[in-house]
């Protein structure tokens, strides 16, 4: 099948985002959303984003008019139809998704594929709501879709293969890297990255490190784009403890409990930049975080890189992720400067696990000892 119309349910950071991508890649594009409120914020975001390119020079005035005629804009699902892909953006709620994709069911031609940007919800589920399960997969991007160059592709056991392989050509073809995986809670880089965001507020709740201690760790000592703060603003809080509650449903352990700290700012309204505030507040322009306390930076920079990469070694012994992708998916999907195999690599897989045995020790969790040789 050849993909050229392609639709997009969900006009928020990650919908607008998507839009962008596949209209830059020259296919059309069809943006839905449920208000016109709802579309309007995600031209403005289109608008904004190619206005910075075209500032920066990546693009010039022609090139932007041209992505821009590409895309159309509209609320009525109806306009999806004729779609080869659809791909739905919408909030981390599965009960919205199912019923987005019932419609979707109903209105786009029967050959065409639904895919879900689901961040850790079951496709499977999300696939029994339609008349065709063979064709409905993930497609999970990365925020800000148009910079992040991963894309995890999620199959399950109804998946069509040969769709799952056109998917991944299209994918390529945006000048994405792409993974395929089976259908598990977060994936492989949000079962990794939320499991790190939580812990980090963790630390915070637990009053041994300031945000701007913990942020200027991670960017100073590891050369991350962005701390943990920042990152869970960029993210959204709301979605972050949405992501938590799968994976911890499937986990059960107690440090994938979204921790209290995330709970609390989604309740007051402030759910990071999507409302203009969050651990940070965004209504100035911020500066990068710093802080001169080089001890406290060492001690959390250590605790949160080493349960981080216990974390992948675990993921890959179980066999779900090869350690390429999950280089490729921290590299590629969140901008990291290192893969944690290859960090792991430079530090000493021994050194790793004694530090694991250390910190779990000193923190009485288990969950951070070493794994069984
Ligand atoms: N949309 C489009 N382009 C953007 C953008 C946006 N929202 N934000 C930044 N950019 C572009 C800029 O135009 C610039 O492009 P250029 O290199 O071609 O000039 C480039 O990104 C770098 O931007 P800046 O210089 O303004 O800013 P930074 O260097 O600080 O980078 C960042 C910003 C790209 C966001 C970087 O900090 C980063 O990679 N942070 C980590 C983000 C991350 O981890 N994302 C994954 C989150 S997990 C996820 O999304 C999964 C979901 O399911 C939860």
């Amino acid at each position: 099948m050849s993909f050229s119309q392609i639709g997009v349910v969900g006009l928020g950071i990650m919908g607008a985002g998507i839009v962008e991508v596949f209209a830059r890649a020259g296919y059309q594009v069809v943006g839905v959303a449920e208000s016109t409120a709802a579309v309007e914020a995600g031209k403005s975001n289109l608008t904004k984003s190619l206005a910075r390119a075209v500032s920066k020079n990546k693009l010039s005035e022609d090139q932007s008019e041209e992505i821009t005629a590409r895309v159309s804009f509209g609320e009525d699902f109806d306009l999806l139809a004729n779609c080869d892909l659809v791909i739905e953006a919408a909030p981390e709620i599965l009960a919205l998704k199912v019923d987005i994709f019932s419609k979707l069911d109903a209105v786009v031609k029967p050959t065409g594929v639904l895919a879900t940007n689901t961040s850790s919800l079951s496709v499977t589920e999300i696939a029994n709501a339609t008349s065709r399960p063979a064709k409905v997969i993930g497609m999970h991007f990365f925020n800000p879709a148009p910079v992040q160059k991963f894309v995890e592709v999620i199959s399950t056991s109804h998946s069509d293969s040969q769709v799952v392989s056109e998917i991944v050509e299209l994918g390529n073809s945006l000048g994405k890297h792409l993974a395929q995986i089976s259908d598990q809670p977060g994936f492989i880089v949000n079962k990794l990255l939320l499991r790190y965001l939580n812990h980090a507020v963790q630390i915070l709740d637990s009053g041994q490190a300031t945000k701007e201690q913990m942020d200027a760790a991670m960017r100073e000592l590891s050369g991350y784009p962005m701390g943990p703060c920042e990152l869970l603003d960029l993210i959204g809080i709301d979605t972050c403890v949405e992501i938590l509650k799968t994976i911890h449903a499937d986990t059960k352990l107690e440090i994938d409990e979204p921790a209290a700290g995330m709970v609390q700012l989604v309740s007051a309204g402030s759910k990071g930049r999507k409302t203009g505030s969050g651990f940070y507040d965004y209504s100035e322009k911020l500066d990068t975080p710093t802080d001169p306390n080089q001890e406290v930076k060492n001690q959390v920079h250590n605790d949160l890189l080493i349960a981080y990469l216990g974390d992948c070694i675990a993921m890959e012994a179980t066999g779900y992720a090869t350690k390429a992708d999950i280089d490729s998916g921290m590299k590629l999907g969140c901008g990291l400067p290192e893969g944690p195999f290859e960090v792991i690599e430079k530090i000493g897989i021994e050194q790793v696990r004694s530090a694991q045995a250390e910190l779990s020790a000193r923190t009485g969790i288990t969950s951070y000892k070493p794994m069984p040789l």
